[in-house]
């Protein structure tokens, strides 16, 4: 890890003594090592022990009111490529699920957006509390890696899981996590959710796409190390903390802000579910009940993936979705060919379980070269990182 910033996070455990060689065993392998410690972490080992090894000043109070201290914490998090959390209490976790800032270590995470890992330490009762693994599933959704915890003896005397992985194996998962992947700095642009086509100034044409596969994919590349642009019509989730997030309401909004995204884009997957039609006409005002049934002029939206398509340069790759009720493998393959893909993704209204919103899903992926595969019913989260495998092969 040679010339590798890493921030060492350290909470009040036990655990806190193993971080010490874990401090060594980072700076061994190249990495520069600066602490932070909750002021609970410092009743377990003292802040000069760190401050020694690590050669820099360690960080603690965030009132503290010396020199260069004024925004520690930002040049903090700029500084680092990493921030590792190790051991990672259960109130340190619940405060960064939370988005509370009471100390160092939590203003050192709210303002990073590099990578963050975390290596939870705590008893067996309390790591199992719904509250906590509450918190942790919390965490993932941001885009946190967490690190499995060991059973064994724990420090309260009894057997059971909640032990912070060893240092060896924390250090061995991060030195994994910094090498350059497959997805490491490629430009990955997503479209999720439905779009809104708007009738009068109340009322709209829309689809049931809860956005969840587009955000799943998303976060999943993020995650990969991958610059991620999602493109999102309206749906009811937050933005992942780890990609930028540009929000669209129509199909023509889309069609604008992929057709200035495209042309740095290394791979594109368009998993928004597009309106095919938009009103002829947008009322100014509420359209009104009338004595007679209304009819509707409905002229075609723009094909954004088709128009991706036909811009597509050698070094891009487009995937696209489909989603079919009848003949599936026959329409899918034609969507593929016509709006010139090199994967799509087809989802079967008539497998059981599969539509907009649900959980649990199943695709079956048809690649440009022939190749052909299917997933298992898993979740959305868990397609999505097929959908990705499948991708390290266009890559
Ligand atoms: N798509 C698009 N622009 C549209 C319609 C669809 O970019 N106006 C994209 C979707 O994001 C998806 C793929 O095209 O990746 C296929 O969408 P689907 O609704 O299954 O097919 P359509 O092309 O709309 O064809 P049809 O409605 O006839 O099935």
């Amino acid at each position: 890890m040679p010339g590798t910033r890493i921030i060492l996070g350290v909470s009040g455990s036990i655990a806190a003594y193993k971080s010490l060689y874990l401090l060594r065993l980072l700076q061994k392998s190249g990495a520069e090592v600066k602490v932070v410690m909750t002021p609970s972490a410092t009743k377990f080992v003292g802040a000069l022990s760190f401050r020694t090894l690590s050669g820099f000043p360690v960080f603690i109070d965030l009132w503290e009111d010396g020199e260069n201290l004024k925004s520690a914490h930002v040049q903090l998090a700029e500084w680092a490529d990493l921030l590792l959390i190790a051991p990672a209490t259960a109130d340190t976790l619940a405060r960064m699920a939370t988005g509370r800032c009471e100390n160092a270590l939590d203003a050192v995470y709210l303002s990073s957006r590099k990578k963050v890992i975390v290596a939870p330490a705590m008893d067996h009762e309390m790591y199992h509390h719904a509250a906590v693994q509450q918190n942790l599933q919390q965490l993932q959704s941001q885009g946190v890696i967490v690190l499995p915890t060991d059973t064994g003896e724990l420090a309260s005397g009894i057997q059971g899981q909640g032990r912070m992985q060893e240092p060896e194996q924390i250090w061995a998962t991060v030195q994994e996590f910094l090498q350059p992947g497959l997805w490491t700095g490629k430009n990955v642009l997503v479209t999720a959710g439905p779009t809104f086509e708007r009738l009068d100034p109340v009322r709209y044409i829309g689809n049931f796409s809860s956005g969840k596969m587009g955000y799943s994919i998303a976060e999943a590349a993020a995650q990969k190390g991958a610059n991620v642009t999602l493109i999102s019509g309206p749906v009811a989730l937050p933005f992942p903390s780890n990609v930028k997030g540009i929000q669209v309401e129509s199909a023509q909004q889309m069609l604008v802000e992929v057709l200035t995204h495209f042309p740095n884009q290394e791979i594109t997957i368009m998993a928004a579910a597009v309106a095919d039609f938009r009103p002829a006409e947008v009322a100014n005002q509420k359209i009104k009940k009338a004595n007679t049934n209304p009819i509707l002029e409905l002229v075609q939206n723009p094909d954004i993936l088709k128009t991706i398509g036909e811009l597509k340069q050698p070094n891009q790759k487009v995937v696209g979705f489909a989603l079919e009720t009848q003949q599936e493998e026959d329409y899918a393959k034609q969507k593929l060919a016509s709006k010139n893909l090199d994967l799509i993704v087809m989802n079967s209204l008539n497998d059981p379980g599969v539509g907009f919103g649900t959980n649990q899903h199943k695709v079956t992926l048809f690649f440009k070269d022939g190749r052909v595969s299917a997933t298992p019913y898993v979740s959305k989260k868990e397609i999505a990182q097929l959908i990705l495998q499948a991708c390290d092969t266009l890559l």
